[in-house]
């Protein structure tokens, strides 16, 4: 009776439930079947999983088929002949399943040649010891932890190993140098230094793998609790270079007249750690990412004043859709609000300058509108001084901003705000197409009420535009 039968790994109710299923399937097709991979690895190590990987020594498609008939009526199979793998969905649980694997891979390609083979041949043939492991789902050694590479010594030690030669692992298939760092960073682990070492060598061979694939990989790895390890690999694996060249342009420190700047680099790094420490929003961490950006292009010495970095905001602002194009990213809101973090980094530090206007506090709520939240956020991400007295001083200077906002927004509501005559008012009033004319009418109104000049009110800004207009010889159609 397998039910009986303990796991090596702890597992919920229904797991045991349906690996019992998938066991008692792959016995009545008479193929060996094991759980692999990493479910494994993060039941092991006490993480959420959801994926479950099925090698069998076999027939993938038919056990998927068997297990699904099983599970219940009418439960989908999706399946790649072509692949040999089955999909299977279960409650929260995505099972995939896959006949055991013997590959050979070619220089140019990461499509490898694929013959059918056992355990032990498809153990070889995955990228890291602590994603080899497997648990038996046969009738003889039900739940018993097959781990032919001392993956859980790995994870006891916290280290990224590869099953076989770290230059054939990462050479055969590029993406497992991503991987590896993505792990690093995820895990909190240590790459082993002979894969690191491969790692480097086999740099250049990242080109062959698809932008979409090198990008999701990327993402996990900001989405790591220290984004900075994977980051920081990256670089010095000479991978960052190949992916992403405009973070290079940010590394070092260049030095004039006895004064250097901070290196833009590693102070990138930790704004992306200190915003990490706040948010698991994957676009808070981009403009954290690229926050400078634009400092390379815009870096200046100036004789008695050293060094300066003037409209890096802008320039860094121009530089996100082009990364984001590159990077295959999104060119939705979410390309908008890194860019929009972007470019109002700096403003919530001027506000911070004594004798600030509620006008000053007016436009900064006006351009950040709901984002103001983020943007204070990479604000106070963004210091890293050393110095405790300053970074104290410098936060509570962004706490009274802060305070300075709450009792703008409340008195005036401009976060969400549309001027009270919009620009089809003007067009009706004047008898005017749309054009340059009507635009300058529409943000002479803004600015008035944003300068705090006219109130805020229909009337103010009706009277305001008839002078206005009059001022250019228009006057009212009707
Ligand atoms: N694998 C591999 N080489 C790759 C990708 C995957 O050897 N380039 C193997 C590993 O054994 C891995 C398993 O396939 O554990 C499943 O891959 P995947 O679902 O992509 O990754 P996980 O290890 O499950 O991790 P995560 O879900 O965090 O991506």
């Amino acid at each position: 009776m397998i039910s009986s039968k303990p796991l090596d790994i702890p597992c919920s109710l229904q797991e045991r439930k349906v690996l019992e299923k998938i066991a008692l399937a792959a016995h009545e097709l008479g193929v060996p079947a094991y759980l692999i991979g990493g479910f494994v690895r993060d039941k092991l190590l006490g993480r959420k999983t959801k994926d479950m990987d099925i090698v069998c020594v076999g027939d993938g498609i038919a056990l998927a088929h068997k297990v699904a008939e099983s599970l219940g009526n009418n439960i989908p199979v999706s399946f790649f002949k072509t692949y040999g793998t089955a999909q299977v969905k279960w409650n929260e649980l995505e099972i995939e399943f896959v006949g055991a694997r013997k590959e050979s891979y070619r220089q140019e390609s990461r499509n490898p040649e694929v013959s059918a083979g056992s355990l032990q041949d498809d153990q070889n043939r995955r990228d890291f010891t602590i994603n080899a492991m497997a648990i038996s789902l046969k009738d003889m050694d039900y739940g018993s932890l097959l781990d032919p590479f001392d993956g859980i010594g790995d994870l006891d030690r916290k280290i990224i190993r590869t099953p076989l030669e770290p230059a054939q692992t990462f050479s055969d298939d590029p993406l497992r140098m991503m991987r590896a760092i993505r792990f690093a960073s995820q895990l909190q682990f240590t790459i082993e230094a002979t894969a690191f070492t491969a790692i480097r060598e086999n740099a250049e061979r990242i080109r062959i793998i698809s932008q979409e694939r090198i990008t999701d990989e990327f993402n996990k790895i900001m989405l790591s609790p220290k984004p900075s390890v994977g980051l920081d690999l990256l670089y010095k694996a000479g991978l960052l270079k190949i992916i992403f060249p405009q973070m290079i342009d940010m590394v070092g420190v260049e030095m004039y007249e006895g004064k250097g700047h901070k290196d833009n680099f590693y102070h990138t790094l930790q704004v992306v750690d200190n915003i990490a420490e706040n948010t698991r929003d994957l676009w808070l961490r981009w403009a954290a990412l690229l926050h400078d950006i634009g400092k390379p292009a815009t870096k200046k010495f100036e004789p008695g004043h050293g060094w300066t970095f003037h409209g890096h905001d802008a320039v860094g602002g121009k530089m996100v859709q082009r990364i984001f194009t590159r990077m295959k990213l999104p060119l939705s809101d979410k390309m908008k609000l890194v860019k929009k973090l972007v470019e109002l980094h700096l403003r919530p530090i001027s506000l911070t300058k004594e004798n600030i206007t509620d006008s000053a506090i007016r436009r900064l709520l006006f351009d950040a509108g709901d984002d103001i939240e983020g943007l204070m956020m990479l604000c106070e991400a963004d210091i890293t001084s050393k110095n405790k007295a300053k970074v104290k001083r410098y936060l509570e200077n962004f706490e009274l901003v802060r305070k300075r906002l709450k009792e703008v927004e409340e008195s005036d509501r401009i976060r969400n705000w549309q001027p009270p005559v919009t620009g089809e008012m003007i067009m009706d009033t004047f008898g005017l197409k749309p054009g340059r004319i009507v635009g300058e009418l529409k943000s002479a109104i803004r600015e008035a009420i944003l300068d705090g000049e006219i109130p805020n009110t229909y009337e103010a800004a009706y009277a305001f535009l008839l002078e206005k207009a009059g001022a250019l010889n228009l006057t009212p159609v009707k």
